[in-house]
């Protein structure tokens, strides 16, 4: 298990200087990681998620111990990597961890055999060549290279560049793997499948893996917990289908997929299942907890699919059920995307790509209480 124990990490200001001068935008006031602790457990594959700048880097590389914290500790199956206090500090070697970064590094005067060797022929870890062959033998099987082994490795295409850094990573099996933005040189389509493969690799080999991007929809796929991170510090963090569904800050809420999000005020009088809004009240799934009473509501467009009324302009809403007016419409291939008016608000809803519901219709949207959820409206980290 790795343990991060409350890592403080302020950059030399004179640095600062330089960054910005680069065009890079910094706050030197604010340390790039104020404190933050967290826990991967054996096997798990956790992913740090957040906007550039917030952190995820200088984080992965305080575990590899490319960076040095100014306080906190850091811990690896019970070996103490890092310690501020114990003034501990072990260099990169010794922490026997596999890395991926963004650019990955390939040696390109060597052969694809000869990369994926390469780390186990020298330094500390230096092993016997029988070893060694049988080992990267294995490791490109894994990642489906087994023909390109003798290859040189600048013929490979950016795919396959991609899995030799991962096999080079992974031969060793090592402690734990650290991976930065390994998949952001690739393609869309080639992304996505990376994503999956790399996922299939972590979990055969059990590998316990720390893994940044500031991507959702490749946090979400590939992740057993993800730590959501803003401004050095962390948002939330919990399994991809719970952040998904229970954001617990505005920052997460607008962080995470494209949800609408509606000012409104908990009706004590309800048992606190009600929130009330411009558009309406809505009935939540459960109790909102006691203390809230400004909040934001989340509503997330996947879960709202407006159906045609059949008796026009007349009647009134039900429970959970809003009356409006598609007034604007996009194909998206996989969905419909529609913005209904619903009084003053602006309602972004989705239906299946058959829907028959087009600009100008009068619509009724229901509203599923089990997909509302609210946050405190004050509660907005800077
Ligand atoms: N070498 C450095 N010197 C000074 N500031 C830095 C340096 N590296 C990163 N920073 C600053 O630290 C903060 C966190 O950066 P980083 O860890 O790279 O974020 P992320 O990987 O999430 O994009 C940013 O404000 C960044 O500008
Ligand atoms: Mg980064």
């Amino acid at each position: 298990m790795l343990k991060i124990n409350d890592v403080v990490k302020k950059y030399d200001p004179a640095s600062s200087g330089r960054l910005r001068r680069r065009g890079i935008d910094i706050d030197k006031h604010r340390p790039a990681l104020g404190g933050v602790s967290l826990r991967v457990e054996e096997g798990q594959f956790h992913t740090l998620l957040g906007p550039s700048g917030c952190g995820k880097t200088t984080l992965l590389r305080s575990v590899a111990g490319l960076e040095h914290p100014d306080s906190g500790e850091i811990e690896l199956g019970g070996d103490t990597l890092f310690s501020a206090e114990r003034s501990v500090d072990l260099s990169p070697d010794r922490r026997k961890l596999g890395m991926v970064f963004q650019s990955y590094a390939i040696w390109p005067h060597m052969s694809v055999r000869q990369n994926v060797a390469f780390p186990m022929r020298v330094g500390r870890d230096k092993r016997p060549k029988a070893e060694v062959d049988k080992l990267v033998v294995a490791a490109l099987e894994s990642v489906g290279l087994s023909e390109a082994i003798d290859r040189s490795a600048t013929k490979l295409s950016g795919g396959q560049q991609q899995r030799l850094a991962f096999a080079r990573a992974m031969v060793g099996r090592p402690r734990l793997l650290l991976l930065d933005e390994p998949l952001s040189n690739l393609d869309a389509q080639l992304r996505a499948s990376m994503r999956l493969e790399l996922k299939r690799l972590q979990s055969e080999l059990g590998l316990t893996t720390l893994y940044v991007t500031h991507d959702q929809a490749e946090a979400l796929a590939i992740s057993d917990v993800i730590t959501i991170m803003s401004g050095g510090r962390i948002m939330q963090q919990g399994t991809p289908r719970d952040i998904y569904d229970n954001p617990e800050n505005l920052f997460v809420a607008r962080f995470i997929g494209s949800p609408n999000l509606l000012s409104a005020k908990i009706d004590d009088g309800s048992g606190r299942r009600t929130v009330l809004t411009d558009i309406g009240p809505l009935v939540l799934d459960e109790a909102v907890p006691a203390g809230l009473t400004d909040v934001v509501l989340v509503l997330r467009p996947e879960d709202l699919e407006p159906r045609r009324r059949a008796d026009g302009t007349h009647g009134s809403p039900g429970a959970n059920e809003l009356f409006g007016t598609v007034v604007a419409q996009s194909f998206e291939g996989e969905c419909i995307r529609h913005i209904v008016a619903v009084g003053d608000e602006r309602i972004e809803c989705r239906s299946a790509r058959h829907s028959d519901v087009r600009p100008g219709d009068e619509v009724s949207v229901p509203v599923p209480g089990r997909a509302l959820s609210v946050v405190d409206a004050h509660d907005e980290p800077h």
